[in-house]
């Protein structure tokens, strides 16, 4: 077999790779996103079936992108055609690395946006403004911010300029030593708020709203938001986990390390509803209040607690926090790939492809103010954008990279890659990977498409 180089750096150590992988997973999915759609599917039983897709679904794949990337050390574009050619396939399955590169972007969009709202938040925090502030002018000041295209404008300058520029700074200079800051601060400040909310909150109320277990309140469509999460939640579909697993050290083993980085999401996600329900409960406020959830009611809560001026202060520093090393991940595949492709430095393609995002962020924030007329298929352009991404793409993207490990790749390659010393595991995976999954993501993409469409 041919070892080969990255030319772009590898992570120090497994346990890197373990932080920079958690700190892509980890993101506005786990502390905006599960948390209002817990509250708004009945918590509990969509809980229950949202963790049976990440062990089902999303591990198996998620160790299908780390192999392929680690196989081909290169972007995922580049990796998805080495290592296909590798089998003795054809090329042109370096499509999905370009589908996934074009997700990146279009995710980036307005995930920028919402790491704006994030950032304004955590100044209107750090001011005071949410003191003693009633739900009626908390939903007021989101719509207010929402309404003015400049600070919008602003605060998504700021996130696009902060991601850009840790990129540039390459794999260990930039890459690697963001994340060894920030996710132990995100880590720190997690637990200081669950501490937080187990003090000042009805934490026994919050977390029989989590993990009750009533089936009755299960429906068909939460089973399918509960497995398109899974997926938005672990970074899967696009090449965010290829390309890092391209920088994987050969002797980590794929299977533990991706358990490693499944099992934190799912904590911190776990732990996010643990901190904001209790909260939520203590003031008598709705659960599934929807997307408003962290941005409307959170601060009410915050701003009639004791010491929730500073709490709420560090909890959207830790969202943005969140949101950053995430959004570092959807631009690392594109980045990659122009530095092979072009021989460019990864300075010029940073400001390069800042600056094209940063356009289509203004289309994403234009949908709130002067652009709201602007519909695509019935929605704005930043609700198109999030429907196009998750419920297109990434199943797509997810369904082919399944296709392509447990299908096309050979048992030498796959087998080699894995390391699994136990031949049972290794047939597990096999079944995930070539059955379980490829069917799964085939009927949430279609259940999804009917849905919408029909
Ligand atoms: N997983 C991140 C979150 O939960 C978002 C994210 C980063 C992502 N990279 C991705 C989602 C790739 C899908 C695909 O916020």
């Amino acid at each position: 077999m041919k070892d080969r180089q990255n030319i772009h750096g590898s992570w120090a150590s497994r346990w890197v790779f373990i932080m920079a992988a958690t700190g892509s997973a980890v993101g506005l999915g786990n502390i905006w996103k599960f948390p209002y759609i817990a509250g708004q599917n009945g918590g509990g039983a969509f809980v229950l079936v949202y963790l049976l897709f990440i062990l089902a679904v999303g591990v198996p794949i998620m160790m299908a992108e780390v192999l392929v990337g680690r196989r081909g050390r290169q972007s995922p574009i580049n990796s998805m055609r080495e290592v296909a050619m590798e089998a003795g396939h054809a090329p042109g399955w370096s499509v999905v690395g370009w589908v996934g590169a074009l997700a990146g972007f279009l995710i980036f969009s307005f995930y920028s946006v919402v790491a704006g709202w994030v950032l304004a938040y955590v100044a209107a925090m750090g001011n005071g403004e949410f003191l003693d502030i009633g739900s009626e002018q908390a939903s007021k000041v989101f719509s207010r911010l929402l309404a003015d295209p400049q600070a919008l404008l602003i605060w998504h300058s700021v996130f696009v300029v902060l991601v850009m520029t840790v990129l540039m700074g390459g794999v260990n200079k930039g890459l690697e030593r963001a994340t060894k800051i920030m996710m132990p601060a995100l880590f720190v400040l997690l637990l200081l708020l669950l501490g937080y909310s187990m003090t000042s909150g009805s934490f026994g109320e919050g977390l029989e709203f989590l993990f009750h277990f009533d089936p009755s309140e299960l429906s068909w469509d939460a089973v399918l938001v509960a497995l398109g999460h899974s997926f938005f939640t672990l970074s899967l579909g696009m090449g965010s986990i290829m390309a890092y697993g391209s920088y994987m050290p050969k002797n980590a083993s794929i299977g533990g390390t991706v358990l490693t980085i499944a099992a934190l999401d799912t904590i911190v996600a776990l732990v996010a509803g643990m901190a904001i329900f209790p909260i939520v409960f203590a003031n008598s406020l709705d659960p599934g209040a929807g997307p408003g959830l962290m941005f409307i009611t959170l601060p009410v809560a915050f701003g009639h607690m004791p010491g929730g001026q500073v709490f709420g202060f560090l909890f959207f520093v830790l969202v943005a926090l969140a949101a950053w090393t995430s959004a570092i991940s959807l631009m690392e595949p594109g980045v990659a790939w122009m530095v092979e492709r072009f021989g460019l430095k990864r300075g010029p393609v940073c400001i390069m492809l800042g600056m094209v995002v940063w356009l289509l962020g203004i289309a994403a924030l234009s949908s709130f103010n002067f652009g709201s007329d602007i519909a695509l298929f019935g929605m704005n352009i930043f609700d198109f954008l999030d429907f196009i991404t998750a419920n297109v793409f990434l199943p797509l993207g997810g369904l082919f990279v399944a296709v392509f490990t447990g299908w096309i790749l050979n048992k030498k390659i796959t087998g080699n890659e894995l390391a699994i010393a136990n031949p049972l595991y290794y047939l597990a995976w096999s079944v995930m990977i070539r059955y379980i999954a490829p069917i799964a993501v085939a009927a949430i993409f279609i259940f999804n498409l009917i849905e919408k469409l029909g």
